[in-house]
């Protein structure tokens, strides 16, 4: 699978760079960074920090600084003032190309039409500006996984919205409705789902290696936020599972929707609207996005199938 990856590192995205890096059968092509959880220039550089750590060599552009219609909200408190949990150490050898994510993914997928698969692990904001650049973007992917949205279960960032989606409601609900013809959405319905606790943080911490040491110092950090939070050592690995579902889509169920994003709701902006009720008739639905083509929204997972994978992964030196 010939990859392009949109990604704001951040913890987790880190930990979706190492299991991408140890599939034999995916091939990053390119890499568009997006503000989120830091602004954008600083997701470029730890993009290049995170492929020059497992051995990639790949373009990194910087991608949009700021999301379409709202200010920018970055969230250092959970991934650390570096993104990466004060694991960033010195400078990337390499520097991001002159051009834009959102121009990289539109001269990318011109040149290989049908061929390139989109993981967004960020808000959507390259993605939109894509769709803007050229709008038959999603006649030329082959197919499009986004971590993002909480459809069935309440949100992280909001009681109502998940990160990414909040970060950018405008460009996520741009992107939803776009036509992509096969959009899969890795929420957190699946992502809450593989909470690691401390069972399988003592398992990557008696790892040894370069990446296994990199990874520690990560969860170190990353599951004291989360300690914080909930009141016992764990954490979430959210993007890493929208890349295992992309390489292999039947670790999740999916249920096809339309859905649409709040935008004006004054407490619920970012979430996600899906018409789930189970009616025996449609002809008289009335929903929001009742016309938008239907996303696969991941709703079930196997779990320890994608904690072992997850933990081969880290084991890589
Ligand atoms: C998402 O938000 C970010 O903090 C994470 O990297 C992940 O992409 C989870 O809500
Ligand atoms: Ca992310």
């Amino acid at each position: 699978m010939r990859i392009i990856l949109d990604t704001d590192p951040g913890v987790d995205d880190a930990f979706a760079i190492m299991y991408l890096a140890a599939q034999e059968d995916a091939e990053i092509v390119a890499v568009g960074s997006v503000h989120g959880n830091v602004p954008a220039p600083l997701a470029a550089q730890n993009a290049l920090r995170l492929l020059e750590l497992v051995d990639i060599s790949a373009p990194v552009a910087i991608g949009a600084a700021l999301p379409l219609a709202q200010p920018l909200q970055t969230a250092e408190f959970v991934h650390g003032a570096d993104g990466l949990g004060g694991m960033a150490g010195p400078a990337p050898r390499g520097k991001p190309v002159a051009e834009s994510a959102a121009e990289q993914l539109v001269r990318l997928a011109r040149a290989e039409p049908g061929q390139l698969t989109l993981l967004a692990l960020g808000p959507l904001t390259n993605i939109a500006l894509a769709v803007l650049l050229e709008p038959d973007l999603p006649k030329l992917l082959r197919s499009v996984v986004v971590m993002g949205g909480a459809v069935t279960v309440p949100g992280n960032i909001t009681p109502y919205a998940e990160a990414n989606f909040f970060h950018d409601p405008e460009a996520a609900d741009l992107v939803l409705g776009a036509g992509f013809p096969d959009l899969t959405l890795v929420g957190l319905d699946v992502t809450e789902q593989t909470q690691v606790g401390e069972e399988w943080l003592s398992a990557v911490g008696e790892l040894r290696g370069r990446r296994a040491e990199f990874a520690n110092g990560l969860l170190d950090h990353y599951a004291g936020f989360y300690s914080r939070m909930f009141g016992r050592r764990s954490c979430t690995l959210h993007d890493p599972l929208a890349a295992a579902v992309m390489l292999d889509p039947k670790l999740a169920g999916c249920r096809e929707m339309p859905l649409v994003i709040e935008r004006t709701g004054t407490h619920t902006r970012g979430q996600v609207l899906a018409d789930r009720r189970v009616l025996a008739n449609d002809t008289h639905i009335v929903a929001a996005g009742a016309d938008r083509t239907p996303v696969k929204v991941a709703e079930t997972v196997d779990v320890p199938r994608f904690l072992e994978q997850m933990l081969d992964a880290v084991k890589v030196r």
